[in-house]
């Protein structure tokens, strides 16, 4: 990976050497996905690490994810939720669908994961209508620009004690700069000020390297 910071890249490795056991299933579903022609925009395996031990720690069973892809985080937060969880994740991409169905299916986790194809937004108002149960969590990771729509769906969605989990909220640290003009950093620096100012949650984010500087934003709903 070139990275504008050796240094953050060097200690990054060294911790996915001490933290992260490779798995060959795991590398494959990476490996497809790039063959397939899908966007290497996944988690590191640092961060799918972490939001496996978030899933864990918080011992959430049911979650939701927006956001598909090849199915890579998908595969960390199914196998955090055990036999008996259920992880429902939306994706308008057929691609990402077939993709990632394959990947899940490889890693023995299809049975725990409910793929729901089509508009993101649809699919949280068709949830949202039908009065789901809540999510113990939801990871956010599609869409830069609804991610403030994503957030409001959100939270009709959790229970006190849930967890929201959002990738890429800081974008190499252009969301800390005023005059913005990429709608895509715009999108998230109205999503980091809803989630900073919503009464009803306990959050903070922290920094994760990927090409550039990232981030993962972490809530919990108050009790
Ligand atoms: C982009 C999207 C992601 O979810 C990500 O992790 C990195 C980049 C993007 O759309 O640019
Ligand atoms: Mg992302």
């Amino acid at each position: 990976m070139s990275t504008p910071y050796p240094l953050l890249l060097e200690i990054d490795e060294y911790v996915e050497r001490l933290f992260v056991p490779r798995d060959p299933v795991f590398e494959q579903s990476l490996r497809d996905a790039t063959a397939a022609g899908l966007p290497e925009i996944n988690v590191s395996p640092n961060e799918g690490k972490l939001l496996y031990l978030l899933a864990k720690l918080s011992g959430a069973k049911r979650a939701l994810e927006i956001g598909l892809l090849g199915g890579y985080s998908t595969m960390w937060l199914a196998k955090a939720l055990g036999p008996e969880g259920r992880l429902v994740t939306l994706e308008i991409d057929e691609k990402c669908v077939q993709v990632a169905g394959k990947n899940l299916e490889r890693a023995g986790l299809s049975s725990r994961v409910d793929i729901r194809h089509g508009d993101a937004r649809a699919s949280l108002e068709k949830m949202i209508a039908a009065g789901e149960d809540p999510f113990d969590l939801v990871f956010i990771d599609a869409n830069k620009e609804a991610y403030p729509a994503y957030l409001d769906y959100a939270m009709k969605l959790v229970r006190p004690g849930s967890l929201i989990l959002a990738d890429n909220v800081i974008r190499d640290g252009k969301v800390a700069r005023d005059g913005q003009t990429d709608p895509l950093v715009l999108g998230i620096q109205e999503f980091n000020r809803k989630l900073a100012a919503n009464p009803r949650l306990e959050s903070i984010m922290v920094m994760l390297l990927r090409e550039a500087l990232d981030g993962l934003a972490i809530a919990r709903v108050k009790e």
